[in-house]
């Protein structure tokens, strides 16, 4: 990582504004590698420096990965002016750094998103060349059946002409209200929704899993997030 001044770094981890950092630095409070620092312009290399403030370590981290289990009515857009957006569920301690979701679920959509500011990583779970699976579960109006199944395998042409790369459908329960697991390799916008209706069923509940090798943590009620783990980045890394 290339070396950059004290000040923007310590803005950037969100410890505080530059004037407030600036205070700090004055105040004395501001180590690095066990002297204290006095030039807010100082370079420091943050993989190799040891900085710490008022005893507490600072680790400087380029890039930030959030899995969010998002509620019904919530948007999947960094700003909106009526609607509560995933990056509005976030604390103020990440406010410094522009996170987006890397994908759009619909407002009535449930589920797994992951918000980062990784555009290349976001690029590469996005792009339909990479082919990375996104699985939902659904509850379907209509009994789904091995017919259906075989449909969603051949690719379906959609009202716009588009056509869908070969998807695979799973029957958990069928019956008036069937339970599936679908799993689709791009995003288009109400996909899975426009995928039934071409079989003449509707979507009555849609939550996604998991998008390639990231799983929606269970333990996450609606509304709530966690960092990814280091595995978790490393196996998105290698998709
Ligand atoms: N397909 C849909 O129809 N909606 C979503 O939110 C995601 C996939």
């Amino acid at each position: 990582m290339a070396n950059m001044r004290l000040d923007k770094l310590l803005v950037n981890t969100g410890i505080g504004s530059r004037k407030e950092v600036k205070q700090y630095i004055k105040q004395g409070i501001v180590m690095i590698n066990n002297n204290m620092a006095s030039d807010p312009g100082m370079h420091v290399d943050p993989e190799k420096d040891s900085i710490y403030i008022d005893g507490n370590k600072v680790e400087y981290r380029d890039f930030y990965y959030i899995m969010l289990n998002k509620p019904k009515d919530v948007i999947s857009a960094t700003w909106d002016s009526t609607d509560t957006t995933v990056i509005d569920l976030l604390p103020p301690k990440y406010g410094h750094v522009d996170l987006f979701p890397a994908g759009r679920l619909d407002k009535d959509t449930e589920g797994l998103i992951l918000l980062t500011n990784d555009g290349k990583l976001s690029h590469s779970l996005l792009s339909p060349k990479k082919k990375v699976g996104k699985t939902y579960f659904a509850i379907i109006d209509g009994c789904v059946t091995q017919r259906d199944i075989d449909i969603f395998k051949n690719g379906i042409k959609l009202e716009d002409d588009f056509i869908t790369l070969p998807a695979q459908l799973e029957i958990i329960k069928a019956g008036d209200k069937s339970e599936v697991y679908v799993t689709i390799y791009e995003g288009k916008f109400h996909q899975i929704k426009r995928m039934f209706k071409y079989i003449d069923k509707k979507v009555a509940y849609l939550k996604r899993i998991s998008i390639g090798p990231l799983v929606l943590d269970q333990d996450l009620e609606l509304g709530e997030f966690r960092e990814l783990t280091a595995q978790e980045i490393e196996a998105l890394n290698n998709i």
